[in-house]
């Protein structure tokens, strides 16, 4: 690997988990992490067997651990079958149905608590609506709804009766939308009339609308969730309201057993190319994966207080809010506002108002807040806290460290996370009770999960600060198992690097002299926006659709709050504005981009040229084009240009 990306970071802070912590966890000390660790290595399959049968319910035992005959399409726990939803509640109701499952308070302020026997009581409830509505086991189900309890209601009610969702963020434009449904072919969407964020409606069935007048053929139902309260249309033929559609439905529903790869969802993430992957998902592998990051890097208890602040239309809203707490039967924590709505202080009042004891949030959120000052956090009483964690991005040990000082109070061990939508659940972080931490490291895979730093011919990089590729060389129960539709890309792009033999996970890497992970960024041109990756392709596509553009380039420029803003360079059909300026024309070109995509896409900056830096091959010439948005020196071989004057304009100075 070139020399580029050879780390410049260096951080010797050491933080070793205290006395108090480490003697109420769950794995206390090294000695009896490096007993997992050594089970897992002298028999791997053992090792995850044994989890499998203690861990989840099982309907049919499984035979077989791993069949690694079609690799790279591993299957784990065949022969064997359970119901998800099954496992994430009916099996908590003898001992603990009157246990609170969800916290959930509104943007308003008003909070409610849903015990597991009344969470189980909804999610039967709605699966057996969903069946009146003709869906049936293996259908796709689109969800494009706020971060309410209905949301997990409508995911673990599709696992009830063997149906796939496919969560579509609720800032994910009508294209977006449209694209994802006619992707997965959805027989129904669930959506509601609208939501609250940041004091505004968000229009979601009106954009639902807008999806299914574009296309989406394959949807027969809508169903509406009644949220905002604000005049929607509902079309007589498709549309049923929520409330309706549970109208003489039955209060249990019996669990449809399914094969442990059984898709239990879909979810679309971004590559450097191409449209949107919908990364595939199985039942057992995943719930397993799931449930122990749960409990080894959360630590959960009888009384903890977890809360996951993360969308559940992204991977960490799947995996730590739907369905590893419950499967633990943990209570977690949901907020459907905004996190500086009415103030900055949202997220550290509400800590106070439930007692949360675990805090797991994005380094975007911490930066943000960080900023706001310490006056709002001190405001409050957050020795409830005991663990805090982050994911998303690499977290700068700034804000690392404010994180653990002004919301940890020096006390609380903070887990960095590092996985993946693809890897279905944490793959490394701290143990919190046994690892000590470094700001900004998330230092060890966990047990069973084989990570390692490799050069381009496949070999170990041993000598530390190396950097390399960031690989799993061994399958692992909560690994994706296809790309919906599109298994040669599942192929292609995550094992065709090292023949098959090892999941590249997209990431460089380097490992310190501890043997401690540091993850340096991607290797792809995939931005990292407030820990959501993006595609430089699709946002690159959005704005060529765009009448006035010919071509245009994106690239990820670092952000000290949201990781990556991304910055456009744009070529127009016909004249350059003068001086590269078109105040208006950027204004217009960012709203356009969060129509097609979402706000979260739209470029904060869009510089304007006749030409955009290509190599001979006709490629885009990215790394040149962060070196000038950076305002750095350009050390890259430009001879390639046709015209070095573009250079001049491409940095904004003529
Ligand atoms: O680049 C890594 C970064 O986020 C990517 C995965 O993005 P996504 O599939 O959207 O899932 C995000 C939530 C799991 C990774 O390839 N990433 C994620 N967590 C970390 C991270 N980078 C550094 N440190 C982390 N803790």
């Amino acid at each position: 690997m070139s020399h580029e990306i050879e780390s410049t970071l260096h951080e010797e802070r050491l933080f070793q988990p205290s006395q108090t912590f480490s003697e109420q966890a769950r794995i206390p000390d090294m000695a009896t992490l490096q007993e997992l660790y050594q089970k897992a290595e002298d028999d791997y399959e053992g090792f995850w067997a044994d989890l499998a049968r203690k861990e989840l319910t099982w309907h049919k035992p499984f035979q077989t651990t791993l069949n690694s005959n079609h690799a790279p399409h591993y299957r784990w726990f065949e022969e064997g079958e359970l119901n998800i939803s099954y496992n994430c509640l009916d099996r908590h109701l003898a001992n603990n149905g009157d246990k609170t499952a969800i916290i959930f308070e509104d943007e308003k302020g008003n909070n409610r608590h849903i015990s597991y026997k009344a969470l189980h009581r909804d999610v039967c409830r709605f699966a057996n609506a969903l069946k009146e509505q003709g869906i049936e086991k293996g259908d796709r189900v689109i969800l494009y709804m706020p971060m309410c309890p209905q949301a997990v209601i409508t995911m673990q009610a599709c696992a009830r009766i063997g149906a796939i969702h496919s969560v579509v963020f609720g800032g994910f434009s009508a294209q977006s939308l449209k694209d994802r449904i006619e992707d997965t072919g959805a027989k129904a969407v669930v959506t509601a009339d609208g939501c609250y964020r940041g004091g505004k409606i968000i229009e979601l069935k009106a954009t639902c609308d807008k999806a299914l007048e574009i296309g989406g053929n394959s949807v027969q139902t809508v169903i509406v969730l009644k949220r905002s309260g604000h005049d929607i249309s509902m079309t007589q033929t498709r549309d049923i309201w929520w409330h309706d559609a549970l109208k003489n439905v039955a209060d249990e529903c019996i669990p449809t057993w399914v094969n442990s790869e059984h898709p239990l969802f879909l979810l679309y993430t971004s590559g450097s190319t191409g449209k949107p992957k919908g990364i595939q998902h199985s039942s057992a592998g995943y719930l397993l994966g799931a449930l122990m990051s749960t409990k080894w890097v959360f630590d959960i208890r009888e009384d903890d207080i977890f809360w996951c602040t993360a969308d559940v239309g992204w991977i960490t809203g799947h995996s730590y809010v739907a369905y590893g707490p419950l499967a633990a039967g943990a209570t977690i924590v949901m907020y459907e506002g905004a996190p500086t709505t009415p103030n900055g202080d949202r997220f550290w009042e509400m800590c106070e108002r439930h007692k949360v004891t675990i805090f797991y949030t994005a380094p975007t959120a911490i930066r943000t807040l960080m900023k706001l000052g310490d006056e709002l956090p001190n405001k409050h009483d957050l020795s409830s806290i005991r663990l805090l964690g982050t994911v998303g991005e690499p977290i700068n040990p700034e804000a690392w460290m404010w994180y653990r000082s002004v919301i940890g109070k020096e006390q609380c061990p903070i887990v960095d996370t590092w996985w993946q939508t693809e890897t279905g659940a944490i793959m490394m972080a701290p143990i919190p009770g046994a690892v000590a931490t470094k700001p900004g490291s998330c230092t060890l895979a966990l047990p069973g999960i084989d990570a390692d730093i490799l050069d381009e011919k496949g070999n170990s990089i041993t000598a530390p600060n190396k950097g390399g590729y960031l690989a799993i060389k061994k399958p692992w129960p909560s690994m994706l198992r296809t790309v919906w539709g599109d298994d040669q890309r599942y192929i292609d792009t995550y094992w065709s690097y090292f023949d098959g033999k090892y999941y590249l996970a997209g990431d460089s890497a380097r490992r310190d002299e501890d043997g401690y992970f540091w993850i340096m960024g991607r290797i792809d041109d995939v931005l990292n926006v407030s820990g959501h990756r993006l595609g430089t392709m699709e946002i690159e596509s959005a704005l060529v659709a765009h009448p006035r553009v010919a071509e245009a380039a994106v690239i990820g420029k670092p952000d000290e709050t949201t990781g990556e803003a991304i910055f456009a360079f744009v070529v127009l059909r016909g004249e350059r504005p003068e001086g590269g300026i078109d105040e208006a024309l950027t204004q217009e070109l960012r709203k356009w981009v969060a129509k097609q995509i979402g706000p979260i896409a739209k470029p904060a900056e869009i510089r304007y040229a006749d030409n955009l830096p290509k190599t001979r091959s006709g490629k885009i010439m990215r790394r040149l084009l962060r070196t000038i948005a950076s305002d750095e020196e350009i050390t890259q071989d430009v001879s390639t240009l046709e015209n070095e004057a573009i250079l001049l304009q491409l940095r904004g100075k003529s």
